[in-house]
């Protein structure tokens, strides 16, 4: 194999935008009904449906869905929140930004969520004095629900989920994003499923859904009447009409990105790397195929020689970024995560050309180099 075999450089992400897509958006424009509106409504209920939440509220994106599922939680200035390291930093921006402030706890080194003995410790520490959980199901795997829905049960805390990479994941048969109080989800175009930009907040609570509305709608109750304090944190129609036909493939979308990471599986089973396990009553939405080598950067400037693209989800943890300088704790497994992962293409436009590439480039390296 040469580099100069594969002329296409075979990309991380790739969203799939089709006909329908486009439809869609043409008729929005032309009814000039280009903000929040009927559109949006459509999208919010069959998100919720496909969520098996009875409210669904649409946001800008997931950041300030975050926001508004934290603050609709009642979390605000002093509280804490409970949550992972080894994260999009957007996930501890948005605790911060409702005035509360994280507290991180260590994540597992095999499925990089937040692992369930680390937050009970970090409780513990804290003398109890917790105020939220805000559980990442990172690169589309869920967290371990069961233990973690526990501890907060015993310290009577709400559950958040941050399920911006995992539409499509399922625990015990249950969609993310209905398996704590308030989940949500990002449609930015490298996700599972895209609006452009965008985010959801997804829920069973009447009372959060009516917060979560209010405040993404500058505290509004009624036609320039307003209650709270609130942002402008609303969905267009036009992202919305993206939404509704990108939901409708979401199922293929996830359906594929399994296929494809049931075939790295089979053709990397004899290499030395760690590749991502599925845990029991799980479906991993594949949002990410990470494995793990202690030659990360050598790997991946080995694949990026014969023309593979290829991410680090995240190469510094939260608490150790600049902006969370005065955050700073011991979570070693995540320091250790951040060194070493390395995630691989695994999305739905991928050719079996393409897999076999990745999985021949792979083994090349664990081989030879
Ligand atoms: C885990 C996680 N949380 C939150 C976000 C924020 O979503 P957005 O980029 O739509 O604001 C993202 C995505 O970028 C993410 O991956």
């Amino acid at each position: 194999m040469t580099e100069t075999q594969y002329q296409d450089r075979i990309a991380i992400a790739d969203p799939y935008i089709g006909t329908e897509e486009k439809t869609a958006v043409e008729q929005v424009l032309d009814s000039g009904s280009l903000a929040s509106g009927e559109e949006v409504e459509r999208f919010e209920s069959e998100f919720a449906s496909f969520s098996h939440t009875s409210h669904g509220i649409a946001t800008s994106n997931g950041t300030t869905a975050l926001h508004a599922a934290l603050h609709a939680a009642g979390i605000g200035p002093g509280d804490r929140v409970v949550t992972t390291p080894f994260t999009f930093i957007a996930t501890a921006n948005a605790i911060r930004f409702t005035g509360a402030e994280p507290v991180f706890a260590d994540i597992d080194p095999q499925s990089y969520n937040i692992d369930p003995q680390s937050v009970e410790s970090t409780i513990q520490a804290h003398d109890g004095e917790i105020d939220a959980l805000l559980v990442v199901h990172l690169y589309g795997h869920p967290a371990d629900m069961d233990a973690l829905s526990d501890i907060a049960a015993r310290y009577d805390i709400p559950v958040i989920e941050d399920a911006a990479q995992a539409h499509g994941a399922t625990h015990r048969g249950k969609p993310v994003g209905s398996l704590g109080d308030v989940g949500c989800f990002s449609f930015y175009p490298t996700k599972n499923m895209t609006t452009g930009e965008g985010g959801m907040v997804v829920t069973d609570n009447d009372e959060i859904a009516a917060r979560t509305r209010q405040f993404i709608d500058h505290g509004r109750s009624d036609r320039y009447e307003h209650e709270r304090l609130g942002h402008n944190f609303r969905m267009t129609n036009v992202a919305a009409a993206i939404g509704r036909s990108q939901l409708q493939r979401l199922p293929l979308f996830v359906h594929e990105r399994r296929q494809n990471a049931m075939r790295l599986y089979d053709g990397l089973q004899d290499c030395s790397f760690s590749l991502p396990r599925e845990a029991p009553r799980t479906t991993h939405a594949y949002h990410q195929f990470t494995i793990r080598s202690e030659r990360r950067d050598e790997l991946k400037n080995h694949l990026d020689e014969f023309g593979i693209d290829t991410g680090v989800y995240y190469p510094i943890p939260v608490h150790e970024q600049p902006a969370y300088a005065e955050h700073s704790v011991s979570a070693p497994a995540a320091e250790r995560a951040s060194d070493e992962v390395l995630s691989i293409p695994v999305h739905p436009q991928l050719s079996d050309d393409e897999l076999n590439a990745v999985i021949t480039a792979l083994e090349y390296f664990d081989s030879y180099l």
